[in-house]
């Protein structure tokens, strides 16, 4: 049904198109293309090897790395002409006769590919690198990483598994029967990420699609009007439509059932730069040929708000139903704050502000939609796009078309990394408005600016806080009110600001707590779900304010969070009573060593600056920590996922997994987890994943809740599976399952049952049996006071850094991070390891140097992110504190990892140099102000 890329380009092979010789993989190739064609687009395209990502088309991600001759080169650089006569290898080209190549098993043992968006480029460049050096230092793989980025892994174990390569160590796991949880097996899903044949959104699509290019605002607030559009359709006779505002049945989505205030198509007016506008599709090289001053667009630009306090006075709100621009209110009130503040031997105070933040996933948004007909006369609608949610795109998509559900079906790609920012439909409803209307299958990529300035953000924050304690240090109360700005359109703010209030005096036992915020509706990009939904924000503040806490009453800072820290039987700010698996003393204790080494290191270091270079010049040395704690799966509202799993006759087992796999890592772990409750073997298993026909609803991929619930529910579903297996055998509960030559086996220690699996029934789809499991968490809904339970249960981390300040330039070099996670379980230690690194790099990115800004930043050269020389060493310690409710233990550690991360190097910067910086992130600009405001 669905080819890869391939007629559209070969359209370029008009006049200006010349015969050109390449050697790919090894295989002399002669072609007729334009010369100046990507070579990227040359691979992708007529040779079909879309293997090489394309994640920006700039030369700054490196995705699309390949070897040139031997030789690293960005395939999105170099023009066709360029690679004539030459030898080009990708990654298609690195297993031998089948063989995986040292580094491809290197990379699929050691966890280091994640989504895998960044494999191919990470894993070329690392060729390169062992062609020219077979026993390379750990700086000669940083210095070849170097121009690959990659969002999801925090690169350590990328590092580690070049280093393994090199020295041909590389072990394999397996797992027996009942022994998967709890092992380091390598991802189910990973070796298509280490080949090349992983399918992700733009790589496959129907042939003859036609193309979509939205048109968007170049204002961030302005009335418009579209003039006529005969002329533009009169010179493009390839272009099929114009799709504007007036085509989309029901023009408004968005999360929330109670605000649907997004317009696919913006009717005469935008509310922020990037928004679209209008819809172009058909053929690709007309489409892409059109200037945008041809679109007869006539704007009218208004007074955009872009500051919080701008919008909440604002005479012209955004929306007509939010006269203050305020879209929610969020709220936690315990005890009595003000009274217990003055009554504090100690009072923290301080006033915080962090920047939006861009997801930065390696591939951007990308699919294509198609009206089929179901074989009944009924058309639906077939969505094929990158997404951390089928389910809600499902319900979306047919809102939008006002369609029953069931007449849309969508299939996930693999997802080239998400984070949240694939929460909210983007391409989507574009391409199915578009495939709906034109009976044809469209497709479309977002280029690296267009995703950047249209998709969500990390809300920018505005917070107050103050935290008072005992003489003894124990913390009393606790006050915050943070502002959020959540930009134009609400996607997750409600989210956020109901979240952050609950988390916002942190990880502690505090008898009174207030906590208020608002999500404000600016001209700003579209603030959503990233990694925290807010708590990274908060939880700036309280840690902050804890170490301020520490120096004011002479406390170490370890050892008053260790204090503090809430343990099983106390409350939380929201009044719900813990009773299980609160393991943050334990990652405090963990940290207790190290933590005293790190000070000692770090004042030895400091005393011989200061003897070199005299006060104020030189380095600093730091060691700072913070803490943190996340309820797992959504807040308060139900939250259920369904498994489904089935033995086949031919002895394979199938897990209907709807839980789409975005890198994390779940369609290994929830395997593993549905392995053991069955007793067979994880080997066995193959997957659906994700397509909304034929899986059942698992939610969303967010709230670090797939490993918890939909784990449980895989867990349940196999436990549903082995007794029904049993009951075929007619054993008991005590027996041991085997699959062996063809026959299912249950074996006790004096008894056997067995049958040949082509003697047990089985239906059309080849399925003797399947299991059903289901799991929604227990909570309650939140009072006026925000009391009640939440979540039914909870992460919780501590972590230091250790910096290095120069005092002079005010950058800041992180030298290790020390992590200890209380993950109830740790269903697959490598995958929670690498949640914990990739976490930490984006909490360092936040903390350094990741500040999004309309119009300024919508490329990866001018927005940065963490390279691979720019994560540190990361000590992870995993604390095993289990949950009675979780799989086998189990709890969520997705975005446990990122937020205590950013206040950690804050505070250690902090210790290194005196000086609080109060403003994520924390650039060298910011803190030479700092240093040089407190020396005058
Ligand atoms: Fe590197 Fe996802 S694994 S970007």
């Amino acid at each position: 049904m669905n080819k890869p890329l391939r007629s559209e380009l070969e359209r370029r092979i008009d006049g200006a198109a010349m015969s050109m010789a390449f050697r790919v993989n090894g295989v002399n190739r002669e072609i007729r293309a334009d010369p100046l064609m990507r070579l990227s687009e040359l691979l992708r395209g007529p040779l079909g090897l879309t293997g090489t990502k394309v994640g920006c088309d700039a030369g700054d991600c490196g995705a699309c790395t390949v070897l040139l001759d031997g030789n690293q080169a960005c395939a999105c650089l170099t023009s066709a002409a360029q690679a004539e006569g030459r030898a080009v290898t990708t990654v298609e080209g690195l297993a031998q006769g089948g063989e995986l190549h040292v580094l491809q098993r290197a990379f699929l043992q050691h966890g280091a590919a994640q989504c895998g968006a960044c494999t191919p480029g990470m894993l070329m460049a690392a060729a390169e690198l062992l062609r020219r050096k077979p026993n390379p230092s750990e700086p000669d793989v940083l210095a070849a990483l170097s121009g690959v980025l990659c969002r999801c892994t925090g690169y350590r174990k990328i590092v580690e598994a070049v280093l393994a390569a090199a020295n041909a160590n590389i072990e394999s796991v397996a797992a027996n029967a009942g022994a998967a949880v709890g092992s380091r097996i390598a991802k189910l899903d990973g070796r298509p990420k280490i080949t090349g044949d992983e399918i992700y959104a733009a790589d496959r699509f129907p042939p003859h699609a036609l193309w979509l290019r939205a048109i968007r605002s170049p204002h961030a607030r302005a009335r418009f009007r579209i003039g006529e559009l005969g002329e533009l359709r009169a010179n493009h006779p390839g272009l099929h439509e114009v799709l504007t505002a007036d085509d989309v049945p029901q023009n408004n989505f968005g999360i929330f059932a109670q605000v649907k205030d997004q317009p696919v198509l913006a009717a005469g007016h935008v509310r922020f730069r990037g928004e679209a506008v209008l819809a172009l599709v058909g053929e690709y090289a007309d489409v892409m040929s059109i200037a945008e001053s041809e679109v007869p667009i006539e704007w009218f630009p208004e007074t955009p708000v872009f500051e919080l306090d701008d919008a909440l006075l604002s005479a012209t709100p955004l929306h007509v139903f939010a006269p203050d621009n305020v879209l929610i209110r969020g709220r936690v009130n315990k005890g009595d704050v003000e009274h217990a503040l003055r009554d504090a031997h100690c009072v923290a105070q301080g006033s915080f502000t962090t920047s939006a933040v861009e997801h930065a996933y390696i591939e951007p948004e990308a699919g294509y939609a198609e009206r089929i007909e179901d074989g009944s006369g009924n058309d639906r609608m077939r969505i094929f796009a990158c997404t951390q949610t089928p389910y809600m795109d499902r319900d979306e998509i047919a809102r939008v078309l006002q369609l029953d559900p069931a007449q849309v079906h969508v299939v996930p790609s693999a997802v080239g990394g998400g984070f949240g920012g694939k929460l909210d439909i983007a391409i989507q409803p574009l391409l199915a408005v578009a495939a709906w209307i034109c009976k044809r299958p469209v497709r479309g990529v977002f280029t690296r600016p267009e995703s950047m300035a249209s998709t969500t953000k990390r809300h920018a924050a505005r917070m107050q806080g103050r935290i008072g304690c005992d003489a003894d240090g124990v913390l009393i109360a606790a006050d915050f009110f943070g502002d959020f700005d959540t930009g134009a359109y609400a996607s997750w703010g409600t989210t956020v600001a109901n979240r952050v209030p609950i988390h916002a005096s942190g990880p502690y036992s505090i008898a009174n707590v207030r906590a208020l915020s608002r999500a404000v509706y600016t001209n700003g990009p579209i603030a959503g779900a990233f990694r925290g939904f807010g708590v990274p924000q908060s939880t700036f503040v309280h840690e902050s304010l804890l170490d301020d806490l520490a120096t004011g009453i002479g406390m170490d800072r370890l050892e008053l969070r260790w204090l503090n820290a809430i343990r099983a039987g106390e409350q939380t700010a929201t009044g719900q009573t813990l009773t299980a698996s609160c393991g943050l003393s334990q990652c405090l204790e963990r940290l207790r060593k190290p933590w005293r080494e790190a000070q000692a290191n770090a004042a030895a270091f400091n005393a011989r600056e200061h003897a070199t270079h005299g006060s104020g010049r030189g380095y600093r040395r730091g060691v700072g920590i913070a803490c943190m704690w996340y309820g797992i799966g959504n807040t308060v509202i139900a939250n259920p996922s369904t498994i489904r799993v089935a033995l086949r006759s031919d002895g394979r087992i199938l897990l209907y997994n709807g839980a789409v796999d975005i890198g994390q890592g779940s369609s290994t772990v929830l395997a593993q987890i549905c392995a053991d409750a069955i007793g067979l073997p994880v080997r066995l298993f193959d997957q659906i994943v994700g397509d909304t026909d034929l899986t059942a609803d698992a939610g969303k991929t967010s709230a670090s809740r797939q490993t918890f619930v939909s784990g449980n529910a895989a867990r349940f579903a196999g436990e549903d599976l082995r007794a029904r297996l049993l009951a075929l055998l007619t054993a008991p509960d005590s027996a041991q399952l085997a699959l062996e030559n063809g026959a299912l086996i249950a074996r006790t220690q004096d008894a056997e049952s067995r049958a040949l699996l082509s003697a047990l029934h089985a239906d059309e789809k080849n399925e003797i049996a399947m299991g059903e499991g289901y799991f929604d968490p227990p909570t309650t809904p939140l009072d006026a006071n925000g009391q009640g339970s939440p979540y039914a249960t909870y992460g919780f981390a501590a972590q230091f850094a250790e910096v290095d300040v120069d005092l002079e330039l005010g950058t800041v070099k992180v030298l290790r991070i020390h992590a200890a996670h209380d993950v109830g379980r740790a269903i697959n230690p490598t995958q929670v390891e690498g949640q914990i690194h990739g976490g930490i790099a984006q909490g360092l990115g936040m903390a350094l140097m990741e500040e999004y800004h309309s119009g300024r930043t919508d490329n990866l050269h001018d927005y940065l992110i963490p390279t691979v020389g720019d994560v540190p060493p990361i000590v992870c310690y995993l604390i095993e504190d289990p949950e009675p409710l979780g799989p086998y233990g189990a709890k969520g550690v997705g975005e446990p990892a990122l937020i205590p991360t950013a206040p950690a190097i804050l505070n250690a910067i902090r210790h290194a140099a005196g000086v609080r910086i109060t403003h994520l992130p924390a650039t060298p600009d910011r803190i030479r102000a700092a240093i040089l405001s407190a020396s005058e």
